[in-house]
């Protein structure tokens, strides 16, 4: 079959024109892609510097997909396996661990609702435990779980949502979708005038932080959390390590809150997911999508390094 394969950590993925077939046993099956979804976490595993570990070399990857179960409808799922992932013809996965699509929605748009969504959604429902009219701000509001970040803060009943972003574009789009205010985060900001731009868009403070950037603007934030406020940590975008002073966590009695979608449970995920299709259905939540053949995956996996600001998705 085709697939794009890693041979080595840290190279892009190469197009193999033959490789092995998955072999399903009891529980996993083989099943044809009809999508795949390219996320950082891709590049992070290939990296083979990921914090949760990397596979053995050579493999397929590519963590989500959405695939023709054997009654021919089609399903996403993110549990696939580590070594014959999306990015091919055929992966290997648990047909129990894959939700059918609802009726009406598309393969590529469903995949923003994958890993993305989740990390958006669940990191404000689940972990940050979003009460109504909390005022909460949006980092990295240009990416793909910022810009889902932004509206499911509204439609989970924040009273505000304030949007940062490096680009002026993300900006203005994320106002669209929804956020009261925005702030500009240009890449090599001090931390300290990060903060003073935000106070001046919201002085009370925020109670929520959605946070898949960490660096500067992360610490910004921080600065700007109301007493008892919580920063829940999605990803790190813009930089794995950030000092932060010990009293600034202590005066603000803040809660800084690790999040990832591989503690889930499967009926939590399953549920997001679904919902997600629903409001988008309802027309409530929207995300951009661009969709390229898998011969095209170097290309691919270059623009996703850079954050391209729309989920790519790669058709076997
Ligand atoms: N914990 C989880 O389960 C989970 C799940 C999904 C994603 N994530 C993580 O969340 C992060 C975002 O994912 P995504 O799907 O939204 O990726 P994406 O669509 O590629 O967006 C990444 C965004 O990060 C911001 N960014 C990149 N470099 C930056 C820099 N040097 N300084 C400041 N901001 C920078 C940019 O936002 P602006 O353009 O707005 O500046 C960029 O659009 C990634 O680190 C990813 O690994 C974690």
């Amino acid at each position: 079959m085709r697939a794009a394969v890693i041979d080595t950590y840290g190279e892009p993925p190469v197009l193999r024109p033959d490789w092995s077939e998955p072999r399903g046993d009891e529980q996993r099956q083989a099943l044809a892609v009809h999508a795949a979804g390219l996320n950082p976490v891709d590049l992070h595993i290939a990296s083979g510097r990921f914090y949760a570990g990397s596979p053995e070399l050579p493999y397929v990857p590519g963590r989500e997909g959405i695939v023709e179960l054997p009654d021919g409808r089609l399903a996403w799922s993110d549990q696939l396996d580590q070594r014959f992932g999306s990015l091919a013809e055929r992966t290997l996965v648990d047909p129990a661990r894959t939700v059918p699509l609802p009726a009406g929605i598309g393969a590529a748009q469903a995949l923003c609702f994958g890993i993305a969504g989740l990390a958006a959604w669940c990191s404000l429902e689940q972990r940050a435990k979003l009460r109504p009219d909390e005022r909460v701000l949006v980092l990295g509001a240009g990416g793909l779980v910022g810009q889902i970040g932004v509206q499911a803060a509204r439609l989970l009943g924040a009273g505000s949502v304030v949007a940062a972003s490096r680009r002026p574009e993300a900006l203005a789009r994320a106002r669209a979708l929804g956020a009261e205010a925005t702030v500009l985060t240009p890449a090599a900001s001090d931390p300290a005038e990060l903060a003073a731009a935000l106070r001046e868009v919201e002085p009370r403070g925020f109670q929520v932080v959605l946070d898949p950037v960490w660096g500067p603007p992360a610490r910004a934030a921080l600065a700007c959390l109301e007493r008892g406020g919580r920063l829940v940590q999605v990803g790190n975008a813009a930089r794995a390590e950030q000092s932060i002073a010990a009293g600034e966590l202590r005066g603000r009695v803040a809660d800084v809150l690790g999040y990832t979608n591989f503690a889930l449970p499967w009926p939590v995920k399953r549920g997001a997911f679904l919902r997600m299709c629903g409001e988008h259905l309802a027309g409530n939540l929207h995300a951009p999508y661009e969709e390229m053949p898998l011969d095209r995956i170097a290309e691919a996996w270059e623009r996703q390094r850079q954050g391209p600001g729309a989920k790519l998705i790669l058709r076997p």
